[in-house]
């Protein structure tokens, strides 16, 4: 029994000191460019969507089909996202191709609301997307949301003419005050 016990303490000390042997040496390859492995990969994912589902499903919607919200999250988009979730008509950005793990492509993609406002409001860690509700409300982040709805199947004509008549990215007042890269004929 005493015999046991000091085996398994002994198999766990040289578990341990490998494991610090691998961090110290630098076993492990943190560089974005080289995949993970399949297996480490699928769990990560699993983890996320696991982490998501439970959190969000008891978020209450609200009207997604309102105009003037679908209105309000376009500009939003616009202003924040296109660089890594792109929009019609744009083919790629300069930050996309070396994002690992790869944002969807939401101009095509349709995400399910519920888990799209929590991973807008919250961020996903060990990824690019970062939480957004350190700096916006959740009627704004909804707006987004409400946006991301009717956003896949847009021509890129209708993309521009509803970025165009957007209200414009109020936030972005915080510390860029008026500095908004999109035009608007109602800003006040
Ligand atoms: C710097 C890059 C970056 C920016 C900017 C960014 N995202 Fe993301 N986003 C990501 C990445 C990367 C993921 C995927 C993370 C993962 O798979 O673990 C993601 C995931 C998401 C998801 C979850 C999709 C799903 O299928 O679960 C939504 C929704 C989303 N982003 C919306 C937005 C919105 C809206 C904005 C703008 C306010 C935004 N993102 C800005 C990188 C970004």
């Amino acid at each position: 029994m005493k015999k046991r016990f000091i085996a398994a303490v002994l198999i766990f000390a040289v578990l341990i000191a490998g494991a610090t042997g691998l961090v110290w040496f630098g076993a492990y390859n943190v560089g974005a460019d080289e995949p993970h492995w399949p297996i480490t990969y699928a769990l990560m994912q699993t983890i996320r969507n696991r982490s998501i589902a439970v959190r969000a499903e008891d978020l209450p919607i609200p009207n997604l089909n309102d105009p003037k919200v679908v209105l309000k999250g376009a500009g939003q988009y616009a202003a924040m996202c296109t660089g890594c979730h792109l929009a019609p008509g744009m083919r790629d950005s300069e930050i996309r191709p070396g994002l690992y793990p790869q944002p969807p492509d939401l101009s095509r993609q349709r995400v399910d609301p519920r888990v799209a406002f929590w991973a807008i409001k919250h961020g996903i860690k060990m990824s690019a997307m970062p939480a957004w509700g350190f700096s916006h409300d959740d009627a704004t982040i909804w707006s987004m949301v409400a946006f991301l709805q009717k956003l896949p199947g847009m021509t890129p004509a209708q993309y521009k003419a509803i970025v165009a008549k957007a209200p414009p990215d109020e936030d972005m007042d915080m510390d860029m005050s008026g500095d908004h890269d999109h035009a608007s004929g109602d800003k006040p």
